[in-house]
């Protein structure tokens, strides 16, 4: 079983949207998903309610109410945390190896939340001491801006991976509204996007080093 957090004390960032994402790819790669909701806004469990019976399905789990049953059944968990996460509530709901998605976007205040985030991990005996491989997403990115100049040459200073950059798009917006993804929708509408997702695929979908040692 294979866990991905997608975690960012800062509102509005795109988690429950990276979320949502994933956990539609996996799903139709024929992956038994659960999509854990953290959050009492239930945004993801939301998307779920939307989504037509003719796509691949994913198991929702009210997470925010204490709903943890049987989760060593699936082959995949994602976890939609809430704004205000810290550090240990992942810790708290964490089961072993994890990978730790965190969606930022190129804006002042979101890079100042983000950097105390990563000096909290950076802090954490948890992470030290566990198999937690951490990278960052930019979102809503407009690739021209200083701000995505920022950001990238930040991430790069302090060695944190930047994995992906999504850009802004509708597609994300209409996609949340009808409990669909980018990985539902005619190939030859979104292919600019489905390139984008690649390199946080791979990264996701690479063995860590205690799966390595114990194959
Ligand atoms: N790449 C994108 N392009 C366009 N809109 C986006 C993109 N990513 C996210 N959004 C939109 O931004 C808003 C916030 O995104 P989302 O709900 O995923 O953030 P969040 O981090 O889960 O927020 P919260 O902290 O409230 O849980 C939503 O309306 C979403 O549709
Ligand atoms: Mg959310």
């Amino acid at each position: 079983m294979k866990q991905i957090f997608v975690a960012n004390p800062k509102g509005g960032c795109g988690k429950t949207t990276l979320a949502t994402q994933l956990a539609s790819y996996f799903a139709s790669e024929g992956i038994q998903v659960a999509l854990l909701d953290h959050d009492r806004q239930q945004s993801s469990l939301d998307w779920l309610k939307a989504r037509p019976d003719s796509c691949a399905p994913i198991v929702p789990i009210a997470a925010f109410r204490g709903d943890n049953a049987a989760l060593e059944k699936f082959d995949y968990l994602i976890h939609d945390m809430p704004a205000g996460c810290e550090v240990d509530d992942i810790r708290r709901h964490c089961l072993g190896p994890c990978k730790l998605v965190i969606p930022m976007l190129a804006s002042p205040t979101d890079i100042k939340a983000g950097v105390r985030f990563l000096m909290a991990l950076n802090r954490s005996d948890w992470v030290a001491q566990s198999q937690v491989d951490i990278a960052m997403v930019a979102n809503r990115v407009r690739t021209n801006t200083n701000y995505y100049k920022v950001l990238s040459a930040f991430l790069e200073q302090v060695n944190m991976p930047l994995v992906a950059s999504i850009r802004d798009t509708q597609n994300y917006i209409r996609a949340m509204d009808n409990g669909v993804s980018i990985f539902d929708l005619p190939r030859s509408r979104v292919s600019s996007d489905l390139k984008q997702w690649q390199p946080l695929l791979q990264w996701l979908q690479a063995q860590t080093e205690t799966e390595l040692e114990t194959a």
